[in-house]
């Protein structure tokens, strides 16, 4: 029998094409989440797992966790994720992230569970010195939502140090795109990322987007990304599970296309996919958006043998287009969402 595995965050964007993907392969999941960013319904609807709503804060519920279901190994998505509100409310990011994770560490190695994979950002690194940023680039995270993943990866290697736990983080570029047969998506609230936003903007849910910064050193003046599909995140984490399990040391890798399109490249595609013209509000530049962030997944394909699928971003438009229009083509009149009519941003920022 394949083996149990733990998706902390399982409701979540990233999490739950992750379940998907683990089911798929035929491991039994149990999820737990917190709902504080997750999607019950999905859950409930789209995923065939075991679902508790719980805190990875809550030690005695993890330790019933590990004993009920009879763990193997542990994928680890749940962290509060919005960068400007770690600038304002750093204690609720390190108490969650790096708290949460550290409660969740100390059960594992209780229980003898000895394989993580974890989620950690391109934002760890900071403005870069080179780009495609390697792995081995310097870590100079800017955020304290970035400075808590650094903060994981290293207690991660003291873990490894201690008690032999083995883990492979993965250090996401821009997460985006949806389950192409619609049935999961991108859906925060609030919403910050760039791909969503424009596709509330060609669905009528906000008037306009901001560009902030249009005066940077690329070609068309506005900042540079690195797109990647979630269903190739989703992908990556099955073969960093599968080389823990079979015995890989601790590792970290990249997980990006190695190309990187701007924010007006982004808009006009999506123009394009949605054939809805998004109306764009030009910013001056934000404090700490570097100008370009690229990188390559050379590394995680040497090591896992991961292959990006969908590396084009016709393909992820058009996925997340798909996706929103079926989860948010209509809005209720009481929906909460409705005052995005008066919103307008545009986060490009790496979180
Ligand atoms: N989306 C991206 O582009 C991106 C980029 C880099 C890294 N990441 C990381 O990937 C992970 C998943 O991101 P996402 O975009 O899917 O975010 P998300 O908010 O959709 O998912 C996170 C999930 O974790 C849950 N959660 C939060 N704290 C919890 C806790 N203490 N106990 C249990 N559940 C808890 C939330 O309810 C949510 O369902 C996060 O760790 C994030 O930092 C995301």
């Amino acid at each position: 029998m394949k083996p149990t595995i733990l998706v902390t965050g399982g409701a979540g964007y990233i999490g739950s094409h992750a379940v998907l993907a683990l089911q798929q392969q035929g491991y039994r999941v149990v999820v737990l989440d917190n709902l504080s960013g997750g999607h019950k319904d999905l859950v409930e609807q789209v995923l065939d797992v075991e679902f508790v709503v719980g805190d990875t804060r809550d030690r005695p519920l993890l330790d019933q966790l590990f004993r009920d279901y009879a763990i193997d190994a542990v994928m680890h998505f749940a962290a509060y994720i919005a960068v400007g509100e770690s600038v304002e409310q750093p204690g609720k990011y390190y108490e969650n992230n790096v708290g949460g994770t550290l409660t969740l560490l100390e059960a594992m190695v209780a229980a003898g569970i000895k394989q993580l994979v974890f989620s950690s950002t391109c934002a760890i690194y900071g403005p870069p010195d080179e780009v495609p940023i390697p792995e081995s680039h310097p870590k100079r995270p800017i955020s304290p939502y970035a400075r808590s993943k650094w903060m994981v990866e290293q207690i991660l290697e003291d873990f490894d140090t201690a008690f032999g736990l083995k883990s492979v983080c993965f250090r996401y570029f821009n997460a985006a795109g949806a389950d192409p047969q619609g049935r999961l998506g991108e859906d925060h609230y609030p919403e910050t990322h760039l791909i969503p936003l424009i596709i509330q903007a060609a669905l009528g849910h906000r008037d306009s987007i901001y560009i902030f910064g249009t005066d940077y050193d690329t070609p068309d003046g506005t900042c540079i990304r690195d797109y990647i599909h979630i269903l190739d995140i989703a992908q990556a984490h099955l073969r960093g599970l599968e080389y823990l399990l079979q015995g890989g040391q601790s590792d970290a890798f990249n997980l990006g296309n190695g190309q990187g399109f701007s924010v007006r490249d982004v808009i006009e595609r999506a123009e394009a996919v949605t054939g809805k013209s998004i109306h764009v509000i030009e910013q001056p530049r934000r404090a700490g958006d570097p100008p370009v962030l690229v990188g390559t997944g050379d590394r995680a394909k040497q090591v896992l043998g991961w292959s990006p699928a969908y590396a084009d971003l016709q393909q992820i438009l058009t996925h997340a287009w798909v996706w929103h229009q079926q989860r948010h083509g209509k809005l209720e009149p009481d929906d909460s969402r409705e005052n995005l009519q008066n919103e307008a941003t545009l986060a490009v920022s790496p979180h």
